[in-house]
């Protein structure tokens, strides 16, 4: 353990999860989404969620935004109950959930004034959100509508509206699974500069296995409602999407995730 990370603060802390959804009939039994995690996530760290579909990955990340209520255990997200967390927090789907009637820049400036009200004056949301798009590289879309924007232009103004709001820790559900695989690379780079100038807390969901490593700083695998192991990333940034696969640390990670979430038999569309 490198001694920074002894010295920086859980930013999230969670304990003895559950989450149980009650039955759709009496006949049948509860669903048990989530069913005793707890993890650590260190100030300033990229971690990555990944499992099967049906796992729990969703319902982990929305307790954390305080959007569910635990059945039980407790979490801690910079050292408050979600809900007093609210403001340090952002969240990202894969949706990108813009504003049709709204340009790219008013889209962003939308965000800020509902998470800064008039404590931001109208200049100040305007300066911002043109720094955030350009950030993400879609400074010349700045005035265009959602329907003029591709999708990859459109989930860059999406992370950027995420971004602007500077929370402290970002919750991100598979955000670049609805893009093709060039222009999810792309959007995974700018995403990787932003958080590498930024260091927000990050946890982040994904079935891609490569993504899940490329970003990551540290993966929690989860396999029916629980943790079943967590992998940290050894591998130096920045990370080449086209030759890590090369790396023989990268295969041998990829080998341990396959195994812990015991995909072997499951064709890989069915993560
Ligand atoms: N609102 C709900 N009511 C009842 N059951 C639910 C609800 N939300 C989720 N579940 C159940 O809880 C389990 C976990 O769901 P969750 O959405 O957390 O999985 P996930 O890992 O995000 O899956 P995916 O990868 O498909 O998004 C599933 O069995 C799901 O059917
Ligand atoms: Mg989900």
């Amino acid at each position: 353990m490198r001694i920074e990370d002894r010295q920086t603060p859980a930013s999230i802390t969670v304990e003895d999860l559950e989450v149980v959804f009650p039955p759709p009939t009496p006949d049948d039994p509860p669903a048990v989404a989530v069913d005793g995690v707890s993890f650590e996530i260190n100030t300033g760290e990229l971690v990555v969620l990944v499992g099967r579909s049906g796992c729990g990955k969703t319902s982990v990340l929305n307790v954390l935004a305080g959007l569910y209520k635990p059945t039980s255990g407790s979490v801690s997200i910079v050292g408050k109950p979600p809900l007093a967390a609210r403001d340090h927090i952002g969240y990202m789907f894969a949706r990108d959930g813009l504003l049709p009637w709204r340009t790219a820049r008013r889209n962003v400036e939308f965000a800020l004034e509902i998470r800064y009200g008039r404590s931001l004056s109208r200049s100040e949301r305007k300066a911002r959100a043109i720094e955030y798009i350009e950030k993400v590289g879609v400074g010349h879309a700045l005035n265009r509508y959602p329907w003029q924007l591709s999708n990859g232009m459109r989930q860059r103004v999406a992370l950027a509206r995420t971004w602007a709001i500077e929370p402290d820790v970002l919750f991100m559900d598979e955000p670049f699974a609805a893009l093709d695989a060039q222009t999810r690379a792309e959007v995974q780079r700018e995403f990787l500069d932003v958080w590498t100038r930024d260091k927000k807390t990050v946890v982040f969901v994904t079935h891609d296995l490569k993504e899940a490593i490329l970003l990551a700083d540290r993966i929690i695998v989860m396999r029916g409602g629980k943790v079943v192991d967590q992998v940290s990333v050894d591998i130096a940034r920045p990370r080449d999407e086209n030759m890590i696969e090369e790396d023989p640390a990268y295969r041998s990670m990829h080998h341990r995730l396959i195994e812990g979430l015991q995909l072997d038999h499951v064709p890989s569309r069915e993560i």
